[in-house]
């Protein structure tokens, strides 16, 4: 079943770039670069890796992507996560990045930017793998700085899929973004936003009505509100789900007690995804594996789930055909085999 899952074709809609950043490859860069790191060794950095809070992994995740400087750690950091992504049968990834906590460090947009293009043109090539940028607002700092790198990201935007509202989220609801929004939404962006991780359902509805959010990120704490819920199914809204995520930042107390089997059961329209695999353990084929094995989940579900990948993406209607066939043809090819 493990080698199965990792196979299966699947898009992964849901992992920031800058949580990929391996710890090896950190100290590689800073090396490259001349930064200096908190921490000493790899052990020490992976041992620092304990979070019982979304702030306690933000903070490390922050420190960790400051060794990220020029157009080449980009192009490095984007063409790494691919690799392992085409490995674990992603066909097709919508790549969060966080542009304002480079900008802040004096990076310039354009390296951010055409470093990780360059590396998504490469997997194209390589891997005849599908990928876009979503650029993520940080939702800790203010609607007038996401004005900002709005205004800056405006020179690359036939590079931009569309924006998105990512970091600490209680306290900083979606109502605190809806002038930037509006103006992305203008420019015929497409829109997403964590919510509902940590913070309660009425941030989900704010990020629907306030933002005019497409798909919502986590949202795990819809279940929490029924009418929400029938909301969610009748409207059809997908939600990214990230199971290890949950997991490491202690939204879900184990695997077992994760609710993606009821949100199914409820109708919604949920997806497996990694969030920031080099810090939770595990890339987008552990996340299916760990629910798969966590929750006892059915083959045909697994495949449901990964086509509901495709069809939740942004992808255009015959590439998300071609990839659903892909599907299709893989699940007929393991058909007659035993399971393993
Ligand atoms: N939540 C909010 N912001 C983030 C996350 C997350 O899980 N990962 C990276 N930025
Ligand atoms: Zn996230």
């Amino acid at each position: 079943m493990e080698s199965f899952l990792q196979g299966l074709p699947k898009a992964e809609l849901h992992v920031h770039i800058e949580g990929t950043l391996e710890p090896e490859f950190m100290f590689e860069l800073a090396a490259r670069n001349g930064a200096t790191t908190k921490h000493g060794t790899v052990a020490e950095l992976r041992a620092a890796y304990k979070f019982t809070q979304l702030q306690d992994f933000l903070d490390i995740y922050h420190q960790g992507a400051a060794v990220l400087r020029t157009h080449q750690d980009f192009h490095d950091l984007t063409i790494a996560y691919l690799e392992r992504a085409a490995a674990d049968g992603v066909r097709h990834a919508e790549i969060f990045f966080d542009a304002q906590t480079h900008t802040d460090r004096g990076v310039a947009m354009g390296a951010v930017v055409e470093g990780l293009v360059e590396a998504c043109n490469e997997a194209e090539e390589r891997w005849g793998m599908s990928s876009e940028l979503i650029m993520c607002f940080l939702r800790h700092l203010s609607q007038d700085q996401a004005m900002v790198a709005l205004d800056q990201a405006m020179p690359f935007r036939e590079h931009l899929l569309g924006f998105g509202l990512a970091s600490s989220e209680v306290g900083h609801p979606p109502s605190k973004f809806v002038d930037v929004f509006a103006r992305a939404r203008a420019e015929e962006f497409r829109l997403v936003a964590h919510a509902g991780e940590e913070g309660p359902p009425s941030y989900i509805r704010e990020a629907l009505d306030l933002l005019g959010a497409e798909r919502i990120d986590h949202g795990i704490r819809a279940m929490e509100d029924p009418d929400l819920v029938a909301r969610l199914r009748d409207e059809a809204i997908p939600l990214t789900v990230c199971p290890l995520s949950n997991l490491k930042l202690g939204v879900v107390p184990e695997i077992s007690a994760h609710p993606l089997l009821g949100m199914i059961d409820e109708g919604l329209v949920a997806t497996i995804n990694s969030d920031d695999p080099a810090y939770f353990g595990g890339y987008v084929a552990a996340n299916y594996v760990a629910v798969q094995q966590g929750l006892g989940i059915e083959r045909d579900t697994m495949v449901a789930l990964a086509k509901t990948s495709i069809d939740s993406s942004f992808a255009s209607a015959s590439r998300k055909a071609a990839l659903l066939a892909e599907i299709d043809l893989y699940v007929a090819g393991h058909e007659s085999r035993p399971m393993g």
